[in-house]
């Protein structure tokens, strides 16, 4: 993960906000390369959803709108919606480090005896994990810690005598963390010249309740008919208690979201659908192989909203932080008439909630399917997988994006800064430059340029040479095989939109 991050700095991937200040925990900036790769992600996602034709269950098409809400709500829809009673995690404090850590992100190693000396660490974090063992060595003789060291919980399954002898992450004197509190995850702020209770507004923690909140007005406005979808893609701001492992957790983030609305009878065969098109979708956009996994959630582990639903999955991706376990990249969850009913309920427009369907001459709160999914773990997720070392090569590595998720998806090079060559690949260049971002660079060696290709992960490149003036061919080169082969000039665009799909 560390390299990852090394290259997604050097190149321009993505950098941490406002790092000539130190940085702030949990924002995040996209570079030039970053911000390319994050809008590809975007609008394949609002292309393939909202703007192309999906088949649904039956073979019909799927009818989906797009929306663009506002950040700041008014209050009341959070009230509504539950976040403002219920979107809390629990929190520890370490009185000794100062830090604060979700308590359902802690996991303690050491035996289940009264006074034995317990050491907290992060789930999933391989250093953590390994200073833990390390701290308990001290305490315990090797023979003993063999057996201990199997024994790993849940803090949040420690006893209060337990919890007086555990250890912090970042602490070296026990009995410093203390007991799990309920801490809001949403950002506040102030509408107005005046700060006090009545001004007080949230940004959003989800797009989805912006969706909620104009089912009606889409409605009215447009011809849809239930089952049909709202989507939309946009900001998102959650308080993390302990944002980490890169961009996965951040604090500002996007969500793409659709919630679509369908009978309540027909739950099941449109929660199995958006199951398997979601997970299908994130294949084809180059997270296909072992790494990607579709998980259904417990029922233990179900929403509020999705309790009596007809499911809920996950769709995973095994992150290097993560592996050999999976992180969530997507959620999709049942979740009933809840929101509908809510937003009915309290703003009490009781009536214009509610669906009427002409055919069947009945009045209902539709249910909801809602795939919400993160852009930034999706653009996390695809440069993990790209991610390619190769030692035969002068960059060491080369990133082996699916083409239309590239950030650049040519480039243009003559082979000397001369005779003519820069003059028809500029040409060529500007052309190709009309339909996507190709980088023309005349500088340093063929070598040098081509491994600036690889680590951008840019799929083809094309050189002008000599040749090319007498014969006007060019040689393409092929990132993820460095295979080479010649084509016409006057070929180039046709040949890359067959590629790139466009
Ligand atoms: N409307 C449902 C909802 O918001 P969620 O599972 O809380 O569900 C959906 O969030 C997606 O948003 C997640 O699958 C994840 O990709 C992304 N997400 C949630 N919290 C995030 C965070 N702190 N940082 C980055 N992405 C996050």
């Amino acid at each position: 993960m560390e390299e990852i991050v090394s290259l997604c700095r050097r190149r321009g991937f993505i950098f941490g906000s406002s790092e000539i200040y130190g940085g702030i925990n949990g924002f995040w900036d996209y570079g030039p390369l970053g911000a390319e790769l994050k809008r590809n992600l975007k609008s394949a996602w609002w292309e393939d959803m909202v703007l192309r034709e999906l088949a649904g269950p039956d073979g019909t098409p799927v009818d989906i709108v797009g929306v663009d809400c506002t950040i700041i709500m008014n209050p009341k829809v959070w009230v509504a919606s539950g976040h403002v009673g219920g979107f809390n995690d629990p929190m520890v404090d370490c009185r000794e480090s100062k830090l604060r850590y979700r308590a359902d992100h802690l996991m303690a190693l050491g035996a289940v005896e009264p006074r034995a000396r317990i050491q907290v660490f992060l789930e999933n974090d391989a250093d953590s994990l390994a200073r833990a063992e390390k701290a308990l060595l001290k305490y315990e003789r090797r023979d003993s810690l063999d057996a201990v060291r199997h024994l790993v919980r849940p803090f949040t399954a420690l006893s209060a005598e337990e919890r007086a002898h555990a250890v912090g992450p970042d602490a070296k004197e026990p009995g410093t963390l203390t007991e799990p509190r309920q801490f809001n995850l949403m950002f506040e702020t102030f509408v107005g010249a005046i700060r006090d209770e009545d001004s007080k507004a949230y940004l959003r923690p989800e797009t989805a309740q912006g969706i909620f909140a104009n089912f009606q007005n889409v409605l009215d406005s447009t011809r849809v008919r239930v089952p049909f979808g709202i989507a939309q893609i946009g900001k998102a701001f959650r308080n993390e208690v302990t944002p980490r492992n890169f961009t996965f957790r951040s604090r500002e983030f996007e969500q793409a979201e659709i919630e679509f609305f369908i009978h309540p009878s027909s739950a099941n065969e449109w929660y199995a659908f958006w199951r398997d098109q979601r997970y299908k979708w994130w294949q084809s956009i180059g997270l296909a192989g072992d790494n990607l996994t579709l998980r259904e959630h417990g029922r233990d582990e179900l929403a509020h909203y999705a309790k009596e639903g007809a499911g809920c999955c996950d769709v995973e991706y095994r992150f290097p932080f993560t592996a050999p376990g999976f992180g969530e990249l997507e959620g999709v969850a049942h979740r009933s008439d809840y929101d509908l009913r809510q937003h009915a309920e309290h703003s009490g427009k009781r009536d214009k909630m509610k669906y009427f369907d002409q055919e069947r001459s009945e009045r209902y709160f539709p249910h909801v399917i809602e795939p919400s999914g993160g852009m930034d773990r999706g653009t996390l997720a695809l440069l993990c997988e790209a991610y390619t070392p190769d030692a035969t090569r002068p960059s060491g590595v080369f990133m082996k994006f699916h083409p239309r998720m590239a950030p650049v998806k040519a480039g243009i090079f003559p082979l000397v800064n001369k005779d003519g060559m820069p003059e028809m690949a500029e040409k060529l260049s500007r052309q190709l430059r009309t339909r996507w971002l190709v980088e023309f660079d005349p500088k340093q060696s063929i070598g040098k340029r081509y491994a600036r290709m690889d680590e951008a992960g840019t799929p083809y490149c094309f050189t002008i040479d000599g040749e090319s003036l007498k014969d006007q061919t060019v040689t393409v080169r092929h990132r993820d095989t460095q295979a080479q082969e010649r084509i016409g000039v006057d070929r180039v665009e046709a040949w890359l939109a067959e590629r790139l799909g466009a």
